[in-house]
């Protein structure tokens, strides 16, 4: 069967490594493992277990440090995955069959979009509108969830805009998905890095049909140990375990193990606000460098996360800015036509002050020489 490119994905493992200065991330530096656990510690939950297939669905004592973090959850209700990655795709193979329909935030990370219609399935944007700080229209939300919604895709802090879904958004999506039975499908890789404000409450918890998909790549900043998580109600996780055995079995012991210290709550808690910090730091140097220059573009502040959406004033396709931005100046971007939404781009934060400045204002020269937009 063909698969439809993930091309965010492709453009990053094709030119990230190429470039002079990398804007394509939405991730914040990730740190040593050192700098986290104590060498003994982590010698001992490592060397010091043997290797064994980790059992699918993860090792107990990793799904009830997982629970912990979710309301009225326990073991039964988590399973552990290869990343957030083979979490939202178990959850898609099992939910989406030919002749359904999914609803799905746009601009976002589309993975399950682009799966969905892969397989066949019949997919219907759901806008967040830049005018409303990029939340849902509540009358959008109700129009587009139908009889014949199977599933509801959303990413909650949102990739890229950094929004977090405000209360009467919020609640207008449940009450839509409750009407005619659909799923949530909640990734919520970036709760816990927001840049200001509180945490970002999981969809878990307020409603039945909800699948939340999480991990360690974004807020934790860890996505070298390959550790995501699915929390669901308990049957529809037993019926998901099974897809695991046709994909890579299990997820590696050693990180199930490190990945359970992580996840101590005075560790998790430590590791989350150093990473906080360092997302207000980077949206400061940005916020910094808007105000010593004239920005060929606009932009609004993100909640949560190492990226920003900025809008630029110009007919050209983003990808083809993104495209001129990476060969004449040696930057690399995010065309939003690759996150579903055209005339913005993505911008990483999570970097050094220098670093970012210096491909700001290369970013930002690149802009100013296209031809803008007739505005009447
Ligand atoms: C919203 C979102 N979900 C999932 C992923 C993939 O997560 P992982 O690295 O844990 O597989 C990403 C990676 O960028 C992401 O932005």
């Amino acid at each position: 069967m063909k698969i439809e490119a993930f091309d965010m994905v492709r453009m990053q493992c094709a030119y990230e490594r190429e470039v002079d200065y990398d804007l394509s991330g939405s991730g914040i530096p990730s740190m040593k493992l050192s700098e986290l656990i104590g060498t003994r510690d982590a010698a001992e939950a490592v060397f010091e277990v043997p290797q064994g297939y980790a059992p699918a669905g993860g090792s107990p004592h990793l799904r009830s440090a997982i629970a912990a973090m979710y309301r009225d959850a326990s073991a039964e209700n988590v399973m552990v995955t290869n990343g957030a990655t083979e979490a939202n795709l178990v959850a898609a193979l099992r939910l989406l069959e030919k002749g359904d329909e999914l609803v799905a935030i746009v601009p976002s990370y589309l993975q399950t979009w682009n799966l969905a219609r892969s397989w066949g399935i019949e997919t219907k944007p759901l806008s967040l509108l830049e005018d409303l700080d990029w939340q849902l229209d509540v009358e959008a939300i109700k129009a587009s969830v139908t009889q014949k919604t199977k599933a509801i895709q959303i990413c909650n802090p949102n990739n890229p805009t950094g929004a977090v879904m405000a209360a009467e958004q919020r609640k207008a999506l449940i009450d839509a998905a409750e009407d005619v039975g659909a799923w949530i499908l909640s990734d919520e890789v970036y709760v816990g890095a927001e840049r200001e404000g509180t945490r970002t409450e999981s969809f878990w918890g307020d409603y039945e049909k909800v699948l939340v998909t999480n991990g360690l790549c974004k807020a934790y900043a860890l996505p070298g140990l390959r550790i995501g998580w699915l929390v669901g109600g308990k049957e529809i996780l037993k019926e998901i375990v099974p897809y695991r055995d046709y994909i890579a079995l299990t997820h590696a012991e050693p990180s199930d193990a490190i990945a359970k210290l992580v996840l101590e709550p005075d560790r998790r808690e430590r590791i989350l606000a150093q990473n906080r910090a360092i997302v207000q730091k980077s949206y400061g140097h940005l916020a910094e460098w808007m105000k010593a220059n004239e920005p060929a573009f606009s932009l609004r502040p993100p909640v949560a996360g190492p990226m920003c959406f900025i809008r630029y004033v110009s007919k050209i396709s983003s990808l083809e800015v993104a495209e001129r931005l990476r060969k004449e100046k040696s930057v690399l971007v995010v065309p939003g036509s690759q996150m579903g939404v055209d005339g913005y781009l993505r911008i990483g934060l999570g970097l050094p002050k220098e670093y970012l400045h210096a491909a700001l204002n290369r970013l930002n020269e690149s802009l100013l020489r296209l031809e803008p937009l007739d505005i009447p």
